[in-house]
């Protein structure tokens, strides 16, 4: 166990980015009811994970992590979940083609419901609120009481949850995910953006392969790898009241693990190495995320990587990158050589996303798709120039054909934004924008390679 740590301990730290329920009572009764449920994530699971990811700190794997930005309550069907797994298995067939090596596969699904915000109040006209904080605390409607934060909606964001791990465990082993279903998982919506054609043409070469297999004896009928994924959850651990009440002991290792997701992380705003954040994280045996942003010092990233993972056991801690595109340079190369000559054993993971978010003319939040290509591209080089491995990639993006983030083949512009803005929060990828990325990544893991063989 971690020293002197115990699930409670986070509370006696500055906690930030959190509400302020009003009533105590009722808080801790949802507290209470919370720590009687069973967890959504076994232990197990957790360390398979965690060995997987140290694949990945190898070098010997990547990760391709995506999903909503915020899920809801509102958009919560079948369908949603069905759509967004159905892309993250396109992008990990593109990538796993590319890179020619396995891709570990982690959705922000089944817990992603609390959101740090930049302001604490949101101004409408001459109404000033509380700012929305993500449906496991307050509600987006734009009134006073929406915007009470109420303890009870943690009830509904787990059942939400276990209800999404059922549907995508049942994905991931019920035949959905069955690789001999390659060319099946090809959206309508999405035909003739060129990334889906592409896609076709490897889904083709897979599907000769799987023939000449099938022949050879090695069928749908005996080979289990063929016909399931592993599938991980992963969330920002920022209510931190839920986390400590889904909280467990793990009876092989006897160790505290978080039960709400496979993979829990740190935000940009609550990463503070002294903050009841990285307290509650520090105790659990989970592979932690920790996003670092523009403002992390190297200093405080090792004392960050010296708290949360003392054992530089590989696999436990991912640091995901969100710079901005045109600012990587500025940041991740005095971060990597640190982390390098000290010897840390860590994931490096790109989020293009969260550094590249700016307001268009007519007042919707957005993302270029060309600056987050563009972050892609720098992080790439700059492992490159490192000799360090670009172990991942962190997308916000919907199985949806939305229009939230400008550009692409099927080029949204500024003044399609409004005709499918579904985001509770940040803008997302579309489907056809996802898979666009996919085969950029692809690309730069391929040169990666092709250089690495040069040189070998
Ligand atoms: C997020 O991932 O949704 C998020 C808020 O990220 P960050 O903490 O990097 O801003
Ligand atoms: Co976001």
């Amino acid at each position: 166990m971690a020293t002197g740590w115990k699930k409670t301990g986070w509370r006696a730290f500055p906690r930030v980015q959190m509400p302020e329920y009003g009533c105590g009572e009722t808080l801790e009764k949802v507290e209470r009811k919370l720590a009687s449920y069973p967890p959504l994530v076994f232990a197990g699971e957790v360390r398979t994970l965690k060995s997987r990811l140290a694949d990945v700190a190898n070098g010997e794997s990547f990760l391709l992590q995506g999903g909503d930005c915020a899920e809801s309550f509102g958009e919560f069907n079948a369908n949603t979940l069905r759509d967004t797994y159905r892309v993250l298995l396109q992008m990990a067939i593109v990538l796993t083609h590319g890179a020619k090596r396995p891709v570990v596969k982690v959705g922000r699904v089944a817990g992603q419901f609390a959101k740090p915000r930049s302001s604490p109040t949101e101004t409408n006209g001459q109404v000033d609120l509380p700012s929305y904080r993500g449906d496991i605390i307050n509600d987006i409607a734009f009134t006073a009481t929406a915007r009470e934060p109420n303890p009870k909606r943690m009830l509904q964001a787990y059942t939400q949850s276990a209800a999404s791990l059922n549907l995508l465990r049942a994905f991931s082993t019920g035949g959905f995910a069955d690789i001999h279903r390659v060319h099946s998982w090809n959206l309508g919506f999405a035909q003739g953006s060129g990334a889906t054609d592409r896609y076709r043409r490897i889904a083709d070469r897979i599907s000769d392969s799987l023939d000449f297999m099938t022949a050879a004896g090695v069928g749908p009928d005996n080979s289990h790898v063929l016909k399931t994924v592993e599938f991980y959850t992963s969330h920002e651990a920022l209510l931190l009241e839920y986390e400590e009440a889904l909280c467990r002991i793990d009876s092989t290792t006897g160790l505290p693990v978080a039960g709400s997701g496979h993979l829990i992380w740190i935000g940009d705003r609550t990463r503070n190495p002294d903050g009841a954040h990285v307290e509650f994280c520090r105790g659990v045996q989970n592979p932690i995320g920790l996003k670092c942003g523009p403002s992390i010092e190297t200093d405080s990233l090792i004392r960050l990587a010296d708290t949360l993972n003392p054992e530089n056991e590989p696999g436990r801690l991912t640091l995901i990158a969100r710079f901005g595109a045109g600012a990587v340079g500025d940041h991740l190369p005095r971060l990597v050589r640190r982390i390098q000559s000290e010897g840390r054993n860590v994931v490096w993971s790109c989020d293009p996303m969260h550094g590249n978010t700016i307001k268009a003319s007519n007042g919707y939040k957005t993302r270029p798709f060309e600056s987050v290509l563009r972050e892609v591209r720098e992080f790439f080089a700059i492992h490159q120039s490192e000799g360090s491995y670009p172990g991942g990639v962190h997308f916000e993006m919907t199985g949806k054909d939305v229009t939230e983030c400008t550009g692409g083949m099927k080029a949204v512009d500024e003044m399609d934004l409004s005709s499918r803005y579904h985001t509770v929060c940040d803008p997302r990828l579309n489907a056809s924008q996802a898979l666009e990325l996919a085969f950029l990544v692809a690309e730069e893991l391929d040169v990666r390679q092709g250089a690495a063989l040069k040189a070998g």
